[in-house]
């Protein structure tokens, strides 16, 4: 072993206690999330451990046990003199409000996903095979669509279809829309309680997501107006759509050249298709900071996996960025290509004929 300089060390392993310790703080959110301790601290009002077990149907010894945990991890407050716990408005937004763009908890349900599966994937390391999607445990689904929904609730509708070229006024007056990859539905739905005058599809090549979208639209009232199919992105209906939306699938498919011709092939003479991918510079360099941390991380575990699976197997990863996506519609026979707008976590792009 050669020497190691004392002074990094320490520095190194004072950050991996602070990473062992979100790793089991993780496991715990899920717990929090999944027996809806959260949910019965949403209101800020100070509650004592027996309270909380009696709320929420567990026994008091583990909920004592969690909030310890919660507290020392500063995701509850804690109180000594009335030995209660309590969420402040912020820490209930992250843990207890799904509809919020800061609400975080279903993000550790993709991260359990990763944790359950790490075999499979150890398997595809050595072996050189892929893992399908469809191949990983369900906290992935459902925590893909928890994760994801309050982000195209903040901006789908209201940012990023309107940052495409005359598109948002086609969905206002009535146009045709296939979302591929479609996953849960979240975005689906969301475009169509936006848009009523227009028509949506829903493709993803799972048939289990497909199935829980489609209870999910009825839920929401729109499911007369989504048809739900089970079909890869080579192989979906043609509708002459105006729009083709792919919510960050499209480095997820083996051959997304392939998907992108289909997508002309489907798309109405002056149809945009809209791609949504996980933001990132082109340089691995310029990715190496916390939001990149996360999706390249995602991206070993799920994404590349998931493309080395199918046909081509390209690998585009997570962290693609804007040049070699370019090269995926060019490639496509898209003759237009330009990024219509950006947050933190997602680059939006527009490509037509
Ligand atoms: C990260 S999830 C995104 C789901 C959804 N678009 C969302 O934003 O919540 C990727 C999705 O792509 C789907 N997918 C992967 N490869 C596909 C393919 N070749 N054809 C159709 N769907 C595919 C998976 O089944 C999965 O639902």
């Amino acid at each position: 072993m050669r020497a190691a300089d004392p002074q990094k060390l320490d520095a190194l392993v004072g950050r991996l206690v602070g990473d062992v310790g979100a790793c089991v703080t993780g496991a715990l959110i899920v717990l929090g999330d999944q027996l809806g301790l959260y949910k019965a601290m949403a209101d800020g009002e100070p509650v004592s451990a027996a309270a909380l077990a009696e709320k929420t149907g567990c026994k008091e010894r583990y909920v004592r046990e969690w909030l310890a945990a919660q507290a020392a991890a500063g995701y509850v407050d804690y109180d000594e003199g009335s030995d209660r716990f309590s969420l402040s408005p912020e820490q209930a937004v992250a843990f207890a409000d799904e509809g919020s763009p800061a609400f975080f908890a279903g993000a550790f349900e993709v991260v359990q996903s990763m944790w359950v599966d790490e075999p499979k994937v150890e398997e595809a390391f050595r072996s050189g095979s892929g893992l399908g999607w469809h191949e990983h445990s369900k906290c992935l689904f459902r925590g893909t669509e928890r994760f994801f929904r309050p982000g195209y609730n903040a901006h789908l509708t209201t940012e990023w279809i309107p940052a495409l070229e005359g598109v948002h006024d086609k969905l206002m007056s009535g146009a045709t829309v296939a979302d591929v990859g479609c996953g849960h539905g979240a975005s689906t739905i969301l475009m169509a309680q936006a848009y009523p005058k227009s028509r949506f599809f829903g493709f993803d090549y799972h048939g289990p997501s497909i199935e829980r979208a489609r209870e999910a639209a009825e839920k929401a009232g729109v499911g007369e107006r989504i048809v739900f199919e089970r079909a890869s992105a080579k192989d979906f209906p043609a509708q002459g759509y105006d729009l083709v939306a792919m919510f960050d699938c499209l480095h997820d498919m083996g051959d997304p050249v392939g998907a992108g011709h289909h997508v002309r092939e489907t798309l109405a003479g002056d149809g945009t298709w809209m791609i949504v991918e996980p933001f990132a510079h082109d340089k691995l360099k310029d990715n190496l900071n916390p939001v990149g941390r996360i999706y390249y991380g995602a991206s070993t575990m799920i994404c590349t996996p998931a493309s080395l699976s199918q046909e081509v197997g390209l690998g585009l990863g997570a962290q693609a960025g804007e040049m070699r996506l370019r090269k995926v519609a060019l490639d496509a026979g898209f003759s237009r290509f330009r990024r219509a707008t950006e947050t933190p976590f997602n680059m939006v792009f527009e490509a037509r004929a």
